[in-house]
């Protein structure tokens, strides 16, 4: 038996391409005693994986060249050494862009199959859900009657931020790449508008779908899309900064936004790193896995067939081609374990 692995062959300059990964047949890892091995069902793909590809300064280290690639992942237990684990478990750890992993299992969470589909482990559920939780209800504080406004709308974080403040009794407003995007987050997720930043004038189509200014901007993107939110925040409006996915792929920095609504304003806007927040997660479960159980909160999964697909579908995520939350599966679910 092989590992298949996709290692990071050179830091790319701009936007990513296929040559900067290495696939590789690697030999199977062994386990000694204490340890698991796992076969990953899932492996997510996310927008922060563009910075650990590069090393310049951040808040983590890059991935080595030559390194395996990073990543959440949803694994089978094929071999244990551990009495808290055995053959057959689904667990959720960050085993990166390979078929097999081992370790001592403290990096594992062990997964009910029969709780919920457990990719959403990686998705609703996982890092992405707790990010629009942490960002929206501890940072953004909305309140019923205020107007949210999510960048990144139908996205893996945008899409639970929007149907978060409407639980709240707030105005969503949704800013979308396409036509079908900005359908489905008004249509299934339920949000009041969406706005496509790619068609028409921007500004307009904000003020237009936020007669009353906003009081909420969940930001994901950054550019093009934050200069114009610039111009209609209210007094104090708060700003949670979670991404800026315009500018990851770019070799010089945009000029920066015009700051002055945050000083007239009174406004705040905080940068968060969802890795700081983890003992939101209890919270964030309570709350947010019986409004998914119950429908209240909708979700899109962009399923990618088979390992050797993840570098494609990673740059494609950089360039908004998801629809959905993106993940590769790796290998078949048990069939006990597959509810997705
Ligand atoms: N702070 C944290 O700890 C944290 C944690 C998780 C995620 N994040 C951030 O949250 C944001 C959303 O992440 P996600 O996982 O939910 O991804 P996602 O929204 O499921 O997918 C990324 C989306 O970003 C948009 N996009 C891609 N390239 C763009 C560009 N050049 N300009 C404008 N929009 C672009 C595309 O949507 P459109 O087609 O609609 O443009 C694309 O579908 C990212 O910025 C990510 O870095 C931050």
């Amino acid at each position: 038996m092989i590992n298949r692995q996709i290692r990071l062959k050179s830091r790319p300059q701009g936007k990513p391409s296929a040559e900067d990964f290495d696939i590789v047949d690697a030999p199977m890892p062994t386990i000694q005693d204490g340890d698991v091995l796992r076969r990953s069902i899932f492996l997510s793909l996310d927008p922060y994986m563009r910075g650990r590809m590069s090393d310049s300064p951040s808040y983590a280290a890059p991935v080595p060249v030559g390194g395996v690639m990073c990543g959440h992942t949803v694994s089978e237990v094929v071999e244990s050494r551990n009495a808290a684990f055995s053959p057959g478990d689904i667990v959720a750890g960050y085993d990166g862009w390979q078929q097999f992993a081992a370790s001592n299992g403290r990096d594992l969470r062990k997964l009910d199959p029969a709780a919920a589909p457990i990719q959403s482990a990686i998705g609703v559920l996982g890092m992405p859900g707790l990010t629009a939780f942490v960002g929206l209800v501890d940072i953004g504080q909305p309140k019923a009657g205020e107007t949210v406004v999510v960048s990144a709308a139908s996205g893996a974080v945008g899409s639970v931020v929007g149907q978060l403040a409407k639980v709240r009794g707030c105005r969503a407003v949704g800013v979308a790449g396409s036509e079908a995007k900005c359908r489905y987050v008004v249509d299934e997720l339920g949000f009041d508008r969406c706005v496509n930043y790619k068609s028409g004038d921007l500004k307009s189509a904000l003020r237009d779908a936020c007669p009353n200014g906003i009081d909420v901007y969940f930001e994901n993107v950054g550019g093009a899309v934050l200069a114009a939110v610039m111009k209609q925040i209210n007094r104090g409006a708060r700003i949670p900064l979670c991404g800026l996915i315009a500018q990851y792929n770019a070799a010089e920095l945009p000029p920066g936004p015009n700051l002055l609504p945050l000083l007239t304003g009174r406004a705040m806007i905080k940068g968060f790193i969802i890795s700081d927040h983890i003992d939101r997660f209890p919270a964030f479960l309570q709350e947010v896995a019986p409004l998914v159980r119950a429908g209240r909160i909708k979700y899109r999964e962009d399923i990618v067939e088979g390992l050797d697909s993840a570098p494609s579908a990673f740059i494609g995520l950089l360039e908004g081609r998801n629809f959905g939350k993106l993940m590769i599966r790796v290998a078949s679910a048990p069939t006990s374990g597959n509810r997705g």
